[in-house]
């Protein structure tokens, strides 16, 4: 009696144990689904537009750094007019530029919203001659071109009368639990709004370096999107609660650790629109920084950023269009993908169908006239030029028939078939990748 009470009361941990990893995988499972958007997508299109736009400077940082008065930052306020604003326009070029999803900030650190919140008077609506909610227009244009929508949103807001500081060196208090209490319902209140006007796709947060997860209400603040919708995906940058990593600017030498990544960078140096900066990434290191991010397994969310009037500058849209011409040319070797070959394998980035037969090969350039491929131990059924259709031949050595490693591979790649700005080779394999 008492060795079986012992097994039973064995089979209900066992059981428990069992009920808990079926329900991890399960919960594992929706996260993939919830992700997979995302994970396909590849590239986004990020926009910094405020008023910042209007002296050319740099986004809230300016004030809070006290380059500039904060006065002098809001006056500001006055010269946003958004009087060219087209949003049917923007969603045009992003979705030509090959991008499946954008994010608009719809409130940076210096606390003026793009939307008609009821919760402040700082405003686009309220306190600029532009008048009216400047995201909802956009919101509707891209959904109609099936575009997803991701809308940044400062946690921190250096104008709020309730958040500890203002500038670097203005501080409003240090410890008052009430003020910050308000504070954080205000943060919520106006995530509310913009879950119920929106329903974004995607929840782009910032600024949450200033506080901790704790302070933030991070979990509560997850929970509350994902309630509100349970396929919504939120950065990391939720103090530690977000579903992907945000690598700024730099980008990884070697595949992150995380699972989904997006590296944000800017298409020139600065973030908003500052008619000085003509530090512009050519279409060429844009698509190579784009391929790196695709190789790795990631996503890369490139910024640009409109005049106060909405007019996007001419040399972003330039950047943008061709990059449009590479994506289209290039698209099965994009959307959808993998991460490639391990690193040492070949050359330059690699992408695989998500069902490991495909592998694609980037470069710039002619590749030294032949790729040569390492470590692949299947056979190479088919390489064809991507975009092109060309055929190529696939030359192997190194692999007598009675070895089991791996050969090498060289395939010859000739000039008329070459990209102007980096070529995509895609070999068929004769099963799944088999690696050395
Ligand atoms: C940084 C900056 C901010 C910019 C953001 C974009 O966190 O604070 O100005 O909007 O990066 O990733």
């Amino acid at each position: 009696m008492k060795v079986k009470r012992k097994l039973t009361g064995r089979n209900a941990l066992a059981g428990l144990l069992l009920l808990c990893l079926a329900a991890t995988a399960q919960a594992q499972d929706n996260d993939n689904e919830r992700m997979q958007w995302f994970s396909d997508a590849k590239l986004g299109i990020f926009i910094h537009w405020g008023i910042y736009a209007v002296n050319g400077i740099d986004e809230s940082w300016s004030f809070f750094n006290e380059q500039i008065s904060y006065d002098d930052y809001m006056k500001q306020l006055e010269g946003f007019t958004a009087s060219g604003y087209d949003p049917q326009l923007w969603v045009d070029l992003i979705k030509g530029s090959g991008a499946r999803y954008a994010v608009l900030t719809s409130k940076h650190h210096d606390g003026v919203a793009l939307w008609d919140t009821k919760l402040s008077k700082l405003s686009v609506v309220d306190a600029t001659p532009a008048k009216r909610d400047l995201i909802r227009p956009f919101v509707e244009d891209l959904r109609k071109a099936g575009l997803k929508v991701g809308l940044y949103y400062s946690l921190l807001d250096w104008s709020h009368p309730d958040y500890p500081n203002k500038t670097k060196s203005i501080k409003r208090y240090t410890s008052d639990s009430l003020r910050w209490e308000r504070f954080v319902t205000f943060d919520f209140d106006q995530i509310t709004e913009l879950s119920n006007n929106f329903r974004p796709d995607l929840y782009w947060f910032d600024g949450d370096w200033e506080q901790s997860a704790e302070r933030w209400k991070a979990p509560e603040l997850r929970k509350m999107i994902l309630d509100f919708n349970p396929s919504a995906i939120i950065n990391s940058r939720l103090a530690g609660y977000g579903d992907y990593a945000t690598p700024e600017q730099g980008l990884p030498t070697h595949r992150p650790a995380d699972r989904y990544w997006e590296l944000c960078m800017t298409i020139n140096d600065s973030w908003g629109y500052q008619g000085r900066d003509t530090n512009y990434k050519s279409p060429s290191e844009v698509i190579r920084i784009f391929a790196k991010c695709i190789g790795m397994g990631g996503n890369l969310l490139l910024d640009i950023g409109p005049m106060a009037d909405g007019t996007i500058p001419e040399q972003q849209v330039e950047v943008l269009k061709e990059l449009g011409r590479w994506t289209t040319k290039h698209a099965p070797a994009i959307y959808g993908t993998v991460a490639g070959l391990p690193d040492g394998c070949f050359a330059g980035p690699t992408s695989m169908s998500r069902d490991s037969t495909v592998v694609y090969l980037f470069f710039p350039g002619n590749a030294g006239g032949e790729l040569m491929l390492e470590g692949v131990k299947s056979r190479i059924t088919k390489a064809v030029v991507v975009g092109n259709g060309t055929s190529l031949e696939v030359k192997e050595y190194l692999r007598p028939s009675w070895s089991s490693h791996a050969g090498v591979y060289f395939i010859k790649v000739p000039e008329e078939v070459l990209d102007e700005q980096m070529t995509v080779v895609s070999l068929t394999l004769d099963g799944k990748l088999q690696m050395e």
